[in-house]
């Protein structure tokens, strides 16, 4: 599938099969959950710029590379499960800062419904923003369309934008890329699909109750 990463490795398929098993308690879920975030997001950070910089070490000086530390990046979990995402972001990539999204699903409708929004309103040389919008679970797709949006209308380039879930529906994907074709979507899992209620299947459930256990 084009601009589709599915990373599979065996680390990640362990977590995977701990936090849908529907016998994983919610602290389990959590610590699983949390292992794969990180993995999916070392994949996301390959498209940071680098620069170099002189680093002394016990021996010599050489120029070591290093991220470029003039970007803005930009973490965006859509809440409230794209919360697990964090405590990992800030840890590997520090000079990321949390925008975090507020929407919730209508049940009936399946059409997000907004409450929250800590989008800077203006982004002076978008093509220095690199954005990582992260959601565990890519089901319909039409919160993550909204999400994506709110960055491009700033001028951000879609190729700056990754989305990172954890379990993604083929409706999902198709959603995505039929509005935007060039954003990659980074995943350990393309599940079967979605049920009558929008639940991708197999899945994990609800992930934010399974995570909050609520
Ligand atoms: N959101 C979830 O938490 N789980 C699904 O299966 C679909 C959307």
């Amino acid at each position: 599938m084009k601009n589709v990463r599915v990373i599979d490795s065996p680390v990640v398929l362990m977590n995977l099969c701990t936090m849908r098993d529907k016998n994983t308690d919610s602290q389990g879920v959590r610590i699983a959950t949390r292992k794969i975030t990180r993995c999916l997001l070392y994949e996301a950070s390959k498209n940071l710029p680098l620069v170099e910089r002189d680093v002394t070490t016990p021996l010599t000086t050489f120029k070591a590379k290093t991220v470029d530390p003039d970007i803005n990046l930009i973490i965006s979990p859509i809440l409230r499960a794209g919360l697990i995402f964090t405590d990992e972001a800030i840890d590997i990539l520090p000079q990321a800062c949390i925008r975090h999204i507020g929407m919730y699903r209508d049940e009936e409708t399946l059409k997000p419904v907004w409450y929250y929004n800590k989008v800077p309103m203006d982004a002076p040389n978008p093509e220095k923003f690199y954005v990582y919008i992260t959601d565990p679970m890519l089901a319909t797709g039409n919160s993550l369309l909204e999400a994506i949006r709110l960055y491009t209308d700033k001028g951000i380039p879609i190729e700056n934008i990754k989305c990172i879930c954890i379990i993604a529906a083929p409706q999902g994907i198709e959603n995505i890329h039929k509005n935007f074709p060039e954003v990659e979507i980074i995943t350990a899992s393309v599940d079967e699909g979605l049920n009558e209620k929008g639940y991708i299947v197999p899945g994990m459930g609800d992930a934010g109750d399974r995570i909050f256990n609520t």
